[in-house]
């Protein structure tokens, strides 16, 4: 026990959560439902202050990407924070706040224990189809919420499982590694008891025998399947789109390929002003490019954004030397670049399309399973759905604009 007074309780209750450092430490408080909390300050995605965010329901959202922490338990909501925080003993004396600066638990500590001592018992075995960050998770929540048996995580790339959004920014301007961006820490899914089994994707689903087929040729036996096999690049299907590179950007690959053609790049020409495409765009312009998005929506990110934040985003993209074409129609792309439905040649010699994600449904298709609901504009519930006391039903609206402003400037 390492107790340590702070600010004093008055001043907690007016803010509702305040950020302190104690120890050399640096601690959020919060005042909830007439008790105080403590976990650390700094979000476990990337470097934001949690004192900084938006308190709601039990959690604190990060400024930065709103992630989202359960307030009582440091325990993370869901992509992009999957490392718990820390939590410490709050307590309010003469006035006061006290905190144990010893962290209560270490994130994540008690499960695997659990896990690991229930995994002698249980003979079952878990299959995850997909190592992206959703089938990472799914593997550590199963391990978090007490699941004893095998758990095999499958992916195609050769890659441990990671998250994506460097991908667009640090990785692509050479400020991060991948390994950064890895979802589990160094030995974590050793410890977990979490087999990763990549290179090789489940190619095939036998449901009667309850088995997969993986692309190297081996099956392998489940008692649970999860498939979690993300979303691939929608591809430009427009007159010489065979005949010229087209840059994507949705893996690791892509933006290894990506990465040093930007740099050799002078002109580049991005189709699409979605969030991809205006990430691609901001990291051009850092780099000194010439830079042209072409969209097909009268403004930016139409179907997300309210007509504000759109507007917004172009003014940013002006002030910024992008040049922005809204409203318009692509006629096909050539050596030279590309050409818009009016004839006009906007020279290129990158041309990149983020025209949106189509699901990688064809194994779960083939497998006979049911597909319905997430045609012509699915929507994914929000970080925290469903999960315990910080449940949000979605994100707010201004969620998409805080996280594209920065990322567009
Ligand atoms: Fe907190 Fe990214 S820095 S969610």
């Amino acid at each position: 026990m390492s107790w340590h007074s702070s600010i004093t309780e008055a001043e907690l209750l007016a803010k509702g959560v305040a950020g302190v450092e104690i120890d050399g430490l640096r601690i959020a408080l919060y005042a909830l439902d007439g008790e105080v909390f403590a976990t650390g300050n700094i979000c476990t995605h990337a470097f934001a202050l949690l004192s900084e965010g938006h308190v709601e329901g039990g959690c604190v959202e990060c400024p930065l990407h709103q992630g989202l922490f359960d307030i009582r338990t440091g325990k993370a909501q869901g992509a992009p924070v999957t490392k718990d925080l820390a939590t410490y003993p709050a307590k309010v004396e003469d006035g006061l706040v006290w905190v144990d600066t010893e962290p209560a638990a270490a994130a994540g500590g008690e499960a695997p224990a659990a896990a690991a001592a229930a995994r002698r018992s249980d003979s079952r075995r878990l299959v995850i189809a997909g190592a992206g960050q959703a089938g990472a998770e799914t593997a550590r929540a199963a391990r978090a919420e007490g699941f004893g048996g095998e758990i095999v995580l499958i992916g195609a790339e050769r890659h441990p499982p990671y998250e994506r959004p460097p991908l667009s920014k640090d990785l692509l301007l050479g400020r991060t590694t991948l390994a950064e961006a890895h979802v589990f820490d160094s030995g974590e899914a050793e410890r977990l008891g979490i087999a990763l089994r990549l290179g090789t994707a489940v190619t095939a689903i036998d449901r009667e025998a309850r088995r997969v087929t993986l692309g190297d040729g081996t099956e392998l036996g489940y008692d649970l399947l999860v498939l979690a096999t993300g979303a691939g690049a929608r591809r430009l299907s427009l007159p010489g789109a065979e005949d010229r590179t087209v840059h994507y950007l949705r893996d690791a690959a892509d933006a290894e390929r990506l990465g040093p053609a930007l740099r050799a790049a002078t002109q580049v020409a991005v189709i699409g002003g979605g969030f991809i495409g205006l990430e691609i765009a901001s990291a051009a312009r850092a780099l000194g490019k010439k830079v042209t998005v072409i969209e097909a929506q009268d403004r930016l990110l139409k179907r997300l954004l309210p007509s504000e934040a759109g507007e917004f985003l172009a003014w940013v993209a002006g002030q910024n030397d992008v040049a922005l074409y809204l409203g318009t129609a692509i006629a096909g792309v050539s050596p030279e670049g590309v050409t818009l439905a009016d004839g006009r040649l906007i020279e290129a010699d990158l041309i990149l399309a983020g025209i949106g994600a189509s699901p990688n449904d064809a194994l779960a298709r083939e497998a006979g399973l049911p597909l319905g609901g997430c045609r012509g504009g699915c929507r994914a519930p929000g970080p925290a759905a469903g999960r315990g006391r910080c449940g949000r039903a979605a994100p707010r609206q201004k969620d998409g604009w805080r996280a594209a402003a920065p990322s567009a400037s």
